[in-house]
């Protein structure tokens, strides 16, 4: 099969909302979808197992699932889905925003009781910096609900973008008949209780057909003012719009009953992207060149503890990826031989025989790979959009044994180039302040310190809020800068500067009195 034949079929995307809204179960049933589980429960067993604990090693016990979950691979139709776990309770954490800038799409849920929620808002952030295109499912409509136009405009006012409802429910709660489906206009009718994909669907020639009335009774004429409101208020469904992340195809349904959930993945895989060109320093690489390139966009470690093993996850950017090839590893010069690389199925991992553009791999090393490190067959290329994330929690180290201050750095500077968690050490001082986006990883950290470098350390609280690196193109006026405000600053595992403020509002003032000082969110790994 022709390179691109391979990557027509492809889509690499993750799930974005805010915990309980219904993520696990959605992801469960596009896997029963796609054959990858038989059996409903499966994704949800892990997932209890990973919520019975935020204890690092009792996590540790459960790594062969959480990574197992890290990618889940499956087919639908003609397609190949590789989903991407974008880890959301407690295990919600740098790696969570990393994830979504390898994917080409993503699929946002929404709880129709709880309307647009602060998680989701923060990953739609980070869709937004790459434009990412977005697919949203409207779920639990089988119970009460907000009204969906008040749904649709808090997500346009809220998310900054664009609504354009693919279906129509009818109801909702004990009411809820079904969705009327806005462009095949086709009433799917809902049965409680019924986990099947086989709801009735009955094709009307228009909402005035008699049959509207048969089987939807008084809530007919419901739908039909709904219909008439929507066709003057809402936006048309436009791809372009769609692929430029500007607007969203909107779905309703239930995922746990499994109703609206065929619709919606069967319009994702018609609308949503083919992996796509991705931009290297260099240049910008096409999937469909002969040449294989990849990057680093998360490194899992402690796969196994007796080897201090840590999988490497790469997206394929280009070409062609086979069993035993050679690549080269570009920041350290090297080739390396990949003999056994690791691609995620649904239910289990399996050497990778051939990937393309879109597919994950996941490669063994022992510390010598960093996020946003690139490999290629050859050519020197260094793949950006994998940033580090200002972080949002901070810590301040405190060593308990001081005579171990040389290990506390190497294992803090380790951890940083793994992305467990993020490093600064202040001018001032040179206490190491530890930056996070959740609280996990700084369990983690601790207790990887203990175990991995044998550091006894904790916590004591920091008294910042928010980060931002800094740059300046006026040499005097930096130095200014870092004289005022030198209590205030750090350098992180790279050493670029950073400014850590007590408070948004802090930064927000700092940030207009000093006009000249540019204030990043993100750094890239350079
Ligand atoms: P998450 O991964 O986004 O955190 O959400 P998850 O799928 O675990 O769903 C959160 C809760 O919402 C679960 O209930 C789940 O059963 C429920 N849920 C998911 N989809 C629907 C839906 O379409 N309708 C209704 N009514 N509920 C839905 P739970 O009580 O927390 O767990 P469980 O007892 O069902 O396991």
């Amino acid at each position: 099969m022709s390179l691109s034949t391979e990557i027509e079929k492809r889509r690499t995307f993750g799930i974005i909302s805010h915990p309980d809204a219904g993520k696990t179960t959605l992801t469960e049933k596009l896997l029963m979808f796609g054959g990858a589980i038989q059996m409903a429960g499966a994704v949800k067993a892990r997932k209890a197992s990973r919520h019975a604990t935020s204890d690092w090693m009792k996590i540790e016990q459960e790594r062969g699932i959480s990574v197992a979950s890290s990618v889940m691979k499956f087919n639908y139709r003609n397609y190949e889905i590789n989903l991407l776990d974008t880890p959301g309770h407690q295990d919600f954490s740098e790696d969570t925003y990393r994830v979504l800038t390898a994917v080409d799409s993503a699929m946002m849920v929404i709880d129709s009781a709880n309307g647009v929620e602060p998680q989701t808002e923060k990953l739609m952030e980070i869709c937004r910096m790459r434009n990412t295109p977005i697919v949203t499912f409207i779920n639990k409509l089988d119970r009460e609900g907000l009204e969906p136009l008040d749904i649709l405009s808090e997500i346009e006012e809220k998310l900054q973008i664009e609504c354009a409802p693919m279906s129509w429910p009818i109801g909702m709660g004990k009411a809820f008949k079904g969705v009327y489906n806005l462009y095949k206009k086709q009433l799917n009718l809902f049965s409680a209780g019924a986990d099947t994909s086989d709801f009735e669907t009955v094709q009307i020639s228009d909402l005035n057909d008699p049959r509207v009335d048969e089987l939807l009774g008084s809530q007919a004429d419901e739908l039909r003012d709904d219909i008439e409101l929507l066709e003057g208020a809402a936006d048309p469904f436009d791809l372009e719009y769609f692929l430029a992340g500007s607007q969203t195809p909107v779905f309703f349904g239930s995922a746990i009953n499994n109703f609206g959930v065929r619709e919606l993945l069967d319009a994702f895989v018609e609308l949503s992207p083919a992996p796509g060109p991705r931009q290297a320093v260099e240049r910008m690489v096409h999937p469909d060149e002969t040449d294989f390139s990849g990057v680093c966009f998360k490194i899992q470690a402690n796969m196994d503890p007796a080897h201090r093993d840590r999988i490497a996850f790469f997206r394929i950017c280009s070409g062609k990826f086979s069993k035993g090839m050679s690549v080269r590893h570009h920041r350290i010069g090297k080739d390396i031989k990949i003999p056994n690389a690791t691609i995620f199925m649904a239910q289990d991992r399996a050497h990778v025989e051939a990937a393309y553009a879109g597919d994950i791999i996941g490669i063994h090393n022992h510390g010598t790979i960093k996020i946003g490190d690139t490999f290629t067959s050859k050519e020197k290329l260094k793949f950006t959009g994998i940033p580090n994330f200002a972080p949002e929690l901070f810590r301040r180290v405190r060593l308990k044994d001081p005579m171990r201050r040389k290990q506390l750095h190497k294992g803090l500077i380790q951890l940083s180039e793994e992305g467990a968690v993020q490093v600064f050490k202040t001018l001032l001082g040179g206490d190491y302040i530890l930056g996070a986006v959740g609280v996990l990883q700084f369990d983690v950290t601790v207790a990887r310190l203990k175990s991995e470098y044998k550091v006894e350390a904790d916590y004591v609280a920091a008294d910042f809020q928010v980060a931002r690196w800094i740059t300046c193109d006026d040499d005097k006026k930096m130095t200014e800068f870092r004289r005022l405000f030198e209590a205030n600053l750090a350098e992180d595992g790279d050493g670029f500067l950073a400014y850590l403020a007590p408070s948004a509002w802090k930064l927000n003032y700092t940030q207009e009195q000093w006009p000249d000082i540019i204030f990043h969110k993100t750094r890239e790994h350079i």
